[in-house]
């Protein structure tokens, strides 16, 4: 909030801050229906994890660029994420529940794409920043997969099918 509150008061947008603050609402509400969701299934809530704890440590690292990047790399995976979730899932509430979250996640990543291709037109090497970005994707997709190899066995049948579509997901909410 505070990286959003510089940008919105250098740039003349207040619009941003209140963007941001919903966007974090929504994360929230996404956060406490899938703990609603687990635990009606009775299955334990994950206090802690690894990845999680690395994302929020890069967020932090420099700037609002360096933040927005991160989370948009997050929805990015987020979008296939919850599409694989929505098909592998028995319960059709939970069924259901992936689905509004995967609408949502699609908004935050045109939001987020819009706003990170503002960010690039400043400043210098906007390309070689969007080619760092698209870099960071590749790792965090590697990661992921490897963590989550479960669910994706839903949706892909291999690393490179979803490598794929994270590269179309990322080309499509960069360049419209
Ligand atoms: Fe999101």
């Amino acid at each position: 909030m505070h990286l959003a509150q510089q940008y919105a008061d250098t740039q003349g947008d207040p619009e941003y801050i209140k963007a941001i603050q919903q966007f974090i609402k929504e994360e929230q509400r996404h956060a406490h229906f899938l703990k609603l969701a687990l635990q009606k299934n009775s299955s334990p809530v994950i206090e802690k994890n690894w990845t999680d704890n690395l994302f929020s440590k890069i967020r932090k690292l420099c700037g609002l660029e360096m933040m927005v990047s991160v989370l948009f790399t997050a929805e990015i995976i987020a979008v296939a994420y919850y599409g694989c979730l929505a098909k592998a899932s028995k319960d059709p509430v939970a069924r259901v529940l992936f689905e509004r979250i995967l609408q949502d996640e699609a908004m935050h990543l045109k939001f987020h794409g819009e706003h990170l291709q503002k960010l690039r037109a400043q400043g210098r090497w906007g390309t070689l920043r969007g080619g760092m970005n698209r870099v960071f994707i590749w790792a965090v997709a590697g990661v992921v997969w490897h963590e989550h190899d479960v669910v994706w066995n839903h949706g892909f049948g291999s690393f490179g099918e979803f490598l794929n579509r994270c590269d179309g997901q990322l080309s499509r909410a960069i360049m419209g």
